[in-house]
């Protein structure tokens, strides 16, 4: 294991998460309609995942000797919710992409491999979450409406 070039890939993490936060809370603050209380609360809990993750990586990269990056990447911005989901979609799956390279150069640190997989498990959680909504979002909204009534 390389230990600069898994450092520059944590960062890369790092650069990602913080751009999860900003657009992530982003999201919280403009979505509106009818399902406004049911998507702002589950951005502004994905930009908390995001700051949890940041900090955890954070923490890693010091650990390790390197300096954590306080930059983050262009946001995407929408106010329209199908647009809104689509963005997280992506996000997760590059959250995925780069937790599976860092893995690669952590190969041989079983420790820091555990670290990766136990973010790398929540990353694969958010895309299957956003699988689920936009395959059939009718669905997703009839269900939550039936489990507030039952
Ligand atoms: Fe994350």
């Amino acid at each position: 294991m390389e230990k600069s070039k898994i450092i520059d890939k944590l960062n890369d993490c790092l650069r990602h998460e913080w751009t999860g936060v900003a657009q992530y809370a982003q999201a919280g603050f403009v979505v509106a309609g009818l399902w406004r209380e049911v998507y702002s609360v589950m951005f502004f809990d994905s930009a908390k995942e995001s700051f949890g993750h940041a900090t955890l990586v954070g923490e890693k990269i010091v650990a390790l000797g390197g300096v954590p990056t306080v930059e983050r990447n262009p946001v995407k911005q929408t106010d329209d919710l199908q647009e809104l989901l689509n963005h997280a979609m992506d996000f997760e799956s590059k959250a995925v992409k780069l937790y599976n390279e860092a893995l690669l150069l952590a190969e041989g640190d079983r420790a820091l491999e555990v670290f990766l997989e136990n973010i790398l498990e929540e990353e694969q959680d958010g895309v299957d979450k956003l699988t689920r909504i936009l395959r059939d979002p009718r669905a997703v909204a009839a269900s939550s409406t039936a489990s507030k009534v039952g």
